[in-house]
C-alpha cells in the first residue's frame, strides 16, 4: 500500500520523537512492502520564527493533501510567559483541529506491569488498567467566543446536539469492541452544556442496548481516576474536561511519554503524542519516543494495517517489559531516545533478533551512552 503522510515535527522534543516514529514506519514499510511518502511541514513556534504564522497556509495544504498527519509537539516558554503574545504556537494545533474537522480525540491509557513501581499510584490500583478517553476536540470553551477588556474576560462554552452526537457514536462503537462500558464525564449539576450532553448521550444509549452507560461529574471522575482507574473502559467527555483528565490519566501509566492519540473527524486524521514540547529536554536525546511511536501505530490501524500496528505495539510493550526505556522511566539505566528508535526499528524488521536479549541491549546501550 502507498500512503502519503504529512509530518509536522514542531517544537522542542517534537522533531526528536517524530524521527523515531519515522524509523519505525520505515521498518514497517520494508517488512510489509508498503511505501510511505513523507511530506515535512513547519508548525508551531518554529513556523512563527520562519513565517510569523504558527500554521502557514502551505502546511495546512500539505495536511489536506496527505492520507494522514503525524504531529510532534508545539509550544515554547517565550510564549507561555507572555500573556500578551498575539501569536501563539498552540494556535497551530487548534487551527489544524478545526480546519481538518478533527472532532474526536482518542487517547488510550494502557499500563505496563514492569512500570508498576514508577506510577505514583500503588501497584494494586494500576494493575491491568486499560481504558480510552474520547475527548471532543473542536467545540466547547476552546472555540467559543472570547472577549477581553481591561478588567474582564470571558470564554464562551457552546455545544450543539450534533457535535455531541457524532463523537458519542464513535465512543459507543468503541465500547462495543471493548468491555462495553461507557462513562460520560460532565458537570451536569452546574453547566447547561453538560445537561445537553447528558440528554443527547442518554437518548443515543437506547441504540446501543449492549453498552452499559453511566454518568459521572468531572470532579468525581478526577478522583476516581486515582482511586479506582480500573473501573473505566471508555470515557466520553467534552474538550476541556478531556484535556485535563487525559493529562491526569497519563500519570497512572508512569510517564506522559507513553500516551499516544488519534484525532479523527470529517477530514484527514491526525496522530500525535499527548505530551507537549518539553523544551527543557530538547536536543538532549532523552525524550521518551514511545508515545510518538504508538501514535504512528494508531495511524497504521487507521490505514487498515492492523497486523503492522499490532507488531509496533507488541514491540513497544516487549521493549518496555525488557527495560528498554528512556530516563523518565528508569533514571539509573536508560537508553537515549535515538537508540530506542534504532532498536525498535531493527526488531520490527526482524534484523538482529538476538538484540532482544536485554543483557546484550543494555551493554550496547551503556557503551553508546
Ligand atoms: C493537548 C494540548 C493542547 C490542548 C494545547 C497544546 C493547545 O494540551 O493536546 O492536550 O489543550 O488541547
Ligand atoms: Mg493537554
Amino acid at each position: 500500500m502507498k500512503k502519503k503522510i504529512a509530518v509536522l515535527p514542531g517544537d522542542g522534543i517534537g522533531p526528536e520523537v517524530i524521527a523515531q516514529s519515522i524509523k519505525v514506519l520505515n521498518s514497517i514499510a520494508r517488512r510489509f512492502n508498503h511505501e510511505f511518502v513523507y511530506q515535512y511541514a513547519d508548525v508551531g513556534a518554529m513556523a512563527i520564527d520562519k513565517t510569523g504564522n504558527p500554521l502557514p497556509e502551505s502546511t495546512l495544504q500539505t495536511c489536506m493533501e496527505a492520507d494522514a498527519v503525524l504531529f510532534g509537539a508545539i509550544g515554547h516558554p517565550r510564549f507561555d510567559n507572555d500573556p500578551n503574545a498575539k501569536v501563539r504556537p498552540e494556535q497551530a494545533i487548534l487551527g489544524l483541529r478545526k480546519q481538518l474537522g478533527l472532532f474526536a480525540n482518542i487517547r488510550p491509557v494502557t499500563t505496563y506491569a514492569s512500570l508498576a513501581e514508577i506510577s505514583p499510584l500503588k501497584a494494586h490500583i494500576t494493575q491491568g488498567v486499560d481504558f480510552v478517553i474520547y475527548r471532543e476536540l473542536t467545540g466547547g470553551i476552546y472555540f467559543g467566543e472570547k472577549k477581553r477588556d481591561q478588567d474582564q474576560a470571558s470564554d464562551l462554552c457552546v455545544y450543539s446536539r450534533m457535535e455531541i452526537e457524532r463523537i458519542a457514536r464513535l465512543a459507543f462503537e468503541a465500547a462495543g469492541l471493548r468491555r462495553r462500558k461507557l462513562t460520560l464525564v460532565d458537570k451536569a449539576n452546574v453547566l447547561e452544556t453538560s445537561r445537553l450532553w447528558r440528554d443527547t448521550v442518554a437518548k443515543l444509549a437506547s441504540e446501543y442496548p449492549d453498552i452499559e452507560m453511566d454518568c459521572m461529574f468531572v470532579d468525581n471522575a478526577a478522583m476516581q481516576l486515582i482511586l479506582n482507574p480500573g473501573q473505566f473502559d471508555v470515557i466520553l467527555t467534552e474538550n476541556m474536561f478531556g484535556d485535563i483528565l487525559s493529562d491526569e490519566a497519563s500519570t497512572i501509566t508512569g510517564s506522559m511519554g507513553l500516551l499516544p492519540s488519534a484525532s479523527v473527524g470529517t477530514g484527514n486524521s491526525l496522530f500525535e503524542p499527548i505530551h507537549g514540547s518539553y523544551p527543557q529536554a530538547a536536543g538532549q536525546d532523552i525524550a521518551n519516543p514511545m508515545a510518538a511511536i504508538l501514535s504512528a501505530a494508531m495511524m497504521l490501524d487507521h490505514f487498515g494495517m492492523h497486523a503492522e500496528a499490532k507488531l509496533v505495539r507488541d514491540t513497544v510493550t516487549e521493549a518496555i517489559e525488557e527495560g528498554l526505556v528512556t530516563k523518565d522511566l528508569n533514571p539509573k539505566e536508560f537508553f537515549p531516545c535515538s537508540v530506542l528508535g534504532d532498536l525498535l526499528a531493527a526488531i520490527i524488521e526482524g534484523e538482529d533478533r538476538n538484540k532482544l536479549n536485554p543483557k546484550n541491549m543494555i551493554i550496547s546501550a551503556i557503551t553508546i551512552i
